[in-house]
């Protein structure tokens, strides 16, 4: 390991973790660590593209409204006028940093249409952008002098004093050696926490560590009730994993129908299925209570196979894969957790409530999704947010009033026993569940105190196993979870009305003002080291 010293220490790696410290290696040294391979991230399974205004037939007005529409009266609308004006030149930075899109035979770009947005705007790499973005931002990294880079490395906590954040504490991979680095700045880009719901779309690393690290921190919070599900991943009974079906396939044509292939969407919203995705999602909800049925179905039996091949040819792989013949057979899909909206509070800078400390990407809340995400715009804040963040550290780093140092090796108690990891897998799985029945699409205030409660209990366990046993990734990853989980919950708790992806059928109106929820200091400080 390099013993260096770093103006900037970036946590993640996935849209927003890369192109800030892309950015900010053209002025400072960079070290980005990240807990698993390199383009392990939500970043890498982003299917449907980045939301972006590239021609005359939209506008930037349009693509603002369309997302302020989605957010239910929760918005920013100065974040969201941010990043809808400056989504065409990011699009433009990656395509200079050898991102593909696809283009038309005329040499304009493809563009998609989404749920939720009024006009075809969607900019993508077929049925992968994200695979795209993720594997030319790794590229740029790997190849940058200014940046190094330590995988396989979980960042366990951060350093904070006097509600600065002085740097970040580090499980070294396979010893019981503890690394500390005190760069000038540290930017959490660690992504979002759908691995805290039974059934989510994220990769297994989206354990919320960010979100939890920045509250045990002191940090402000908001909105952490806001978790949007998405409303279609595939329904199968054999797969291990959860497989999107992108919005983009709805916005190809495809239509919602139930097992008799009729269409139901035109009971719920004038956009059919096309609707924002939390009222599609409660419309599947309910017409899966209404059948029985385990799923509904995407139909696209009327459409050119040669066609769907081309806008989406892993998913059409992925279906022949299950045995669905897409000429003859419908998709059946069902709702999964997809999204935080909320997260660590921050400003047009990425600024957090904390002195040197930025988030960006999913954990942060800058404001732009309010109550509901619209499709497409979380990779285009990633990369907006990520740019602010990076003009903001130039002028600190320049002004180089902040110390630095080496980094500290630390000996610490780590848990190496086997049976350890069973414990925590069964209290994961346990987790899950209580979130998915208790806190997830359709919550009661009976389910989500009851939710609390349990959640305290595990916590109390995993505190009690590390004390005797010391610490490891597994264990710290789900006290995470934890702390998210009591974040969601708590915050459900306080918000008595149903608004965009936070439905209580306990309180199903809407209040006439939107006002957030915020969380500061509430749970229980729970010190890792
Ligand atoms: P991520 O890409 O999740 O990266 C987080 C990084 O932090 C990872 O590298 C992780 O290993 C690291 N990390 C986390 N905790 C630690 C720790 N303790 N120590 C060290 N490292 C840590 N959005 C769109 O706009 N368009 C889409 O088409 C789209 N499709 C999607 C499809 C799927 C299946 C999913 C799951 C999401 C999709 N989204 C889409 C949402 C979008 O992909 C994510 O919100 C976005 O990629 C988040 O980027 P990020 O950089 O904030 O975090
Ligand atoms: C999708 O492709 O449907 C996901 C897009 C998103 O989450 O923004």
């Amino acid at each position: 390991m390099k013993e260096e010293k770093y103006d900037m220490v970036v946590i993640g790696s996935g849209i927003a973790g890369l192109f800030y410290a892309i950015q900010c290696a053209a002025f400072s040294k960079v070290l980005i660590v990240t807990k698993g391979n390199i383009g392990e991230s939500n970043t890498m399974y982003a299917q449907g593209g980045i939301a972006a205004v590239m021609n005359d037939k939209d506008s930037i007005e349009s693509h603002v409204a369309d997302t302020l529409q989605a957010g239910d009266g929760m918005c920013d609308r100065s974040a969201v006028e941010l990043i809808a004006k400056n989504a065409r030149q990011a699009i433009s930075d990656l395509v200079n940093l050898h991102v593909h899109f696809n283009k038309t035979e005329t040499g304009d770009f493809d563009l998609h249409r989404e749920g939720g947005h009024s006009r075809a705007r969607i900019v993508h790499h077929a049925d992968a952008t994200g695979k795209e973005v993720e594997t030319r931002l790794v590229d740029a990294v790997r190849h940058h002098p200014n940046i190094t880079i330590l995988e396989n490395h979980f960042v366990v906590d951060l350093i904070v004093e006097n509600n600065t954040c002085l740097g970040v504490q580090i499980l070294h991979p396979g010893s019981s050696t503890q690394l500390n680095y005190y760069p000038k700045l540290t930017m959490l880009a660690t992504g979002g926490a759908g691995q805290i719901y039974a059934h989510n779309t994220n990769p297994s690393i989206a354990t919320g560590d960010g979100f939890a690290m920045a509250y045990r921190a002191g940090a402000c919070m908001m909105d952490m009730e806001f978790v949007q599900f998405h409303p279609t991943t595939l329904y199968s009974q054999n797969a291990k994993d959860t497989f999107l079906i992108t919005e983009a396939v709805r916005g190809f044509g495809a239509e919602l129908k139930n097992k008799a292939g009729e269409t139901f969407m035109e009971t719920y919203h004038p956009m059919k299925s096309l609707a924002p995705r939390d009222i599609v999602t409660r419309a599947i909800v309910n017409e899966m209570a209404n059948t029985g049925e385990p799923c509904v179905y995407l139909d696209l039996r009327n459409f050119d196979t040669a066609e769907i091949q081309k806008h989406f040819p892993n998913i059409y792989a992925r279906c022949r894969e299950e045995g669905l013949n897409l000429r003859t057979d419908m998709i059946p899909v069902t709702p999964a957790a997809h999204y935080m909206c909320g997260g660590i509070k921050t400003d047009v800078y990425a600024r957090t409530s904390i002195n040197n400390l930025y988030a960006c990407g999913e954990c942060a809340g800058t404001g732009v999704h309010g109550a509901n995400r619209l499709a497409s715009n979380s990779l285009l804040e990633g990369l907006v947010f990520a740019t602010t963040a990076a003009a903001d550290a130039k002028k600190i780093v320049e002004s180089d009033k902040l110390s630095e140092t080496l980094p500290v090796f630390n000996e610490g108690k780590t848990d190496t026993r086997k049976s350890g990891s069973l414990i925590y897998q069964s209290m994961k799985v346990y987790l899950q569940n209580l979130m998915w029945n208790n806190a997830g699409i359709i919550r009661t205030q009976t389910g989500l105190e009851y939710c609390l409660e349990e959640l305290e209990e595990i916590k109390t366990v995993i505190l009690s196993e590390i004390e005797q046993y010391g610490i490891s990734q597994q264990a710290v990853e789900l006290l995470n979870m934890v702390d998210c989980s009591q974040m969601v919950a708590h915050s459900a708790l306080q918000r008595k009305e149903s608004r965009g992806c936070h439905y209580r059928s306990d309180y199903p109106n809407k209040f006439g003002e939107a006002n957030h929820t915020f969380m500061q200091g509430a749970i229980k400080n729970t010190q890792v080291f």
